[in-house]
């Protein structure tokens, strides 16, 4: 039987090898957090698999995907990390934080705890996330109207003052799913045009085309 800390383990060589895997032009790390049950899982598999299943397996620790996406033909792999939501598992999850660019916050609109807690989240991502990270608040479950307790107005007025973009989305009826994934990639590549001039990114893959091969005329990420 192998512990949570060797099964972490082999899990961040997974990711080393996967990252080592040159056939792409950029890669995005992006993070899914949110409280326990929101269905970060449920959406992390309708992105990537397209499948859905009504049964809870919560999350033991964190886990990842890949997904490789085209913007003006490039080759944008994402390594999509879907953590555990319960509280017992904190220490590890925001040990992520740091490298990711993007952040899907998700809550449950059936769930005002989940609610609530976003700003607790939206915290946690100012403390151990990288400044420039991007952010997308995703109201899920959207196919439940009739068990609704999160008003929609709600969740975008929360998203305005917090500065992030709001989507709501349903993993179970794929509602909006692909449509968060592709913003929150946009973002991310709006923000690197925003800043090609600056420090060389971190971003692209060093053997395949970089940022600054771009020709400055053309004004930045070409994604
Ligand atoms: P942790 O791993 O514990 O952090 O939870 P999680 O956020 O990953 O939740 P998960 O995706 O496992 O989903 C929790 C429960 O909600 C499961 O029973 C899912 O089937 C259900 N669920 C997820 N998304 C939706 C949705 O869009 N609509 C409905 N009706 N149920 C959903
Ligand atoms: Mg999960």
């Amino acid at each position: 039987k192998t512990s949570f800390n060797d099964s972490n383990l082999s899990l961040q060589t997974q990711a080393q090898k996967d990252a080592a895997d040159q056939n792409f032009d950029y890669m995005f790390k992006l993070l899914i957090i949110g409280n326990s049950s929101v269905g970060k899982t449920s959406l992390l598999f309708r992105y990537a698999d397209d499948s859905f299943t009504s049964a809870f397996v919560s999350t033991v620790g964190i886990d990842f995907k890949v997904k490789t996406v085209y913007r003006n033909e490039k080759r944008v792999k994402l390594q999509i990390w879907d953590t555990a939501g319960q509280e017992r598992y904190r220490t590890i999850t925001t040990a992520y934080y740091r490298g990711a660019m993007g952040f899907l916050l998700m809550y449950d609109i059936t769930n005002q705890d989940s609610f609530y807690a976003v700003q607790d989240w939206a915290t946690q991502i100012k403390t151990y996330s990288w400044d420039n990270a991007q952010v997308i608040l995703v109201g899920n479950k959207a196919d439940l109207e009739d068990d609704r307790l999160v008003p929609a107005e709600d969740g975008q007025r929360l998203a305005d003052e917090l500065g992030f973009q709001f989507f709501e989305a349903s993993a179970k009826d794929n509602i909006n799913v692909k449509q968060v994934f592709e913003r929150l990639v946009d973002v991310i590549c709006e923000k690197m045009s925003e800043s090609v001039n600056g420090e060389p990114s971190p971003l692209a893959n060093h053997k395949g085309p970089s940022l600054q091969d771009t020709p400055p005329d053309k004004g930045g990420c070409s994604c």
